[in-house]
């Protein structure tokens, strides 16, 4: 049972410890400590999911137990392996004493089953490599687990989950059962880039997890002392949401207005204008497409009212609709190519590679990602890296079924 007695005592814990919440957040983490229940934390990269885990563990004095998922990953990487090289060292040095074991028998078939008798002593805990699943309920120590972005690991291991997390306990043949002394607080975070199964999801408290609103992440930029000045920081808070609203790749995070405030803050910069802003923007986005929209709209960010002098047509790229120019209908957009510092004109006759042209109109179809598809490329990921580049065409490809049909047949086992 949870020593907070109420969602503000929860609250101002987390805010102690560094991690400003909001109401919702606080309610959840009470919820959780209160019915002893895992929570699930959707949502984009950099919002604080795994902050949060962080934060809970200090503020309920719990060790830290962390299983980051990847995909490709198996049981040996999540709950427990058998430390080969250890049974294999041992076997060398007990090279003696194993033959004398084995040294009456008459053939090679004896012998192994002479050996086999034995076999307890090298598939003991001894010789047991503990990953973070053993770990968190094995442990003396009770801990938080945090199960840092399950939608990367495949739904076989998803189901391994479900089975541990359901009784807290885990089974191993050749040792016998392990059950939790005192079962560990679990944080599961996904930032959607797969659906989760249904069975996971009832198991958890869910809370989606979004960017703060403008009070709170001035709050936070203020807890972090970047040294930039409140007005200064405001300013920055309101300039960072208006490059959320722009349709981004990549969306800038709370971790990277923290990183520009003290960016700012080290330049020494007195006032924000555009000037200053576009020198150190990359700071935030990531892309080069995406840096050449920010610049573009830095000075309308910074004065609503501020006039862009650009005399071109507006090409507004990414929308993939069409413009029509002197009779050409151009459809055209900057999904592979940074246009955005073009220089050539699109309405006199360049050769076109229509292929091109249609696959990226193809690409850039609007509503192909609405508000709310953070979790599909260009918003996903929590690691910029492994976005791909050049998105499928298709969300839904051929092998999409059968690793829903697999994920399917995992999730029977694990209900
Ligand atoms: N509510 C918050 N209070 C304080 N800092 C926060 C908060 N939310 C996010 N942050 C900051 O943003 C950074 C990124 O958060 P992180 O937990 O890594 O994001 P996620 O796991 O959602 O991708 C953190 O290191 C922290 O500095
Ligand atoms: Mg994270």
């Amino acid at each position: 049972m949870s020593t907070f007695a109420s969602v503000d005592e929860v609250s101002a814990a987390l805010a102690e410890h560094g991690y400003i919440p909001d109401r919702r957040v606080a309610t959840t983490v009470f919820l959780m400590l209160q019915l002893d229940r895992p929570a699930l934390l959707e949502g984009p990269a950099g919002v604080g999911k795994t902050e949060l885990a962080k934060a809970i563990s200090a503020i309920t004095g719990r060790r830290l137990v962390r299983l980051q998922c990847y995909e490709g990953q198996d049981e040996t990487k999540a709950l427990y392996d058998w430390d080969y090289g250890k049974q294999l060292l041992y076997t060398q040095l007990l090279r003696d004493k194993i033959g004398e074991i084995v040294s009456d028998a008459p053939d090679l078939e004896s012998a192994v089953d002479l050996l086999s008798q034995h076999d307890s002593v090298f598939f003991s805990e001894r010789f047991l490599a503990p990953r973070p699943l053993f770990e968190a309920i094995n442990g003396q120590e009770p801990a938080v687990l945090l199960i840092d972005e399950i939608d990367r690991a495949d739904e076989a291991l998803e189901a391994v989950l479900l089975e541990t997390l359901g009784e807290y306990q885990i089974s191993i043949p050749e040792i016998g059962r392990f059950e939790a002394r005192t079962a560990p607080l679990v944080l599961l975070t996904s930032n959607n880039t797969r659906d989760l199964s249904a069975a996971l999801k009832r198991r958890c408290l869910h809370l989606f997890l979004d960017y703060p609103d403008a009070d709170r992440e001035l709050e936070i930029l203020r807890s972090k002392q970047t040294g930039l000045s409140d007005a200064l920081a405001a300013q920055l808070v309101q300039v960072v949401r208006g490059l959320r609203d722009l349709e981004l790749r990549k969306a800038p995070s709370i971790s990277e207005t923290i990183d520009w405030a003290r960016t700012l803050a080290v330049l020494g910069a007195t006032e924000l204008d555009a000037k200053v802003l576009a020198d150190t923007v990359s700071v935030v986005v990531k892309y080069e497409r995406d840096h050449a929209r920010a610049i573009k709209a830095l000075p309308t960010l910074i004065d609503p009212n501020a006039v862009v002098p650009d005399h071109r047509p507006d090409h507004s790229h990414g929308h993939g609709h069409s413009h029509s120019h002197g009779g050409h209908t151009h459809s055209h957009d900057d999904g592979d190519h940074d246009h955005s510092h073009d220089d050539h004109d699109h309405s006199h006759g360049h050769p076109k590679d229509e292929v091109g042209v249609a696959r990226r109109a193809e690409k850039d179809k609007p509503g192909r990602h609405g508000p709310g598809h953070y979790g599909t490329p260009p918003y996903a990921a929590g690691d910029d890296d492994l976005v791909p580049e050049v998105l499928p065409k298709t969300a839904v490809g051929p092998d999409r079924g059968k690793r829903s049909f697999a994920a399917g047949l995992g999730r029977r086992r694990a209900i």
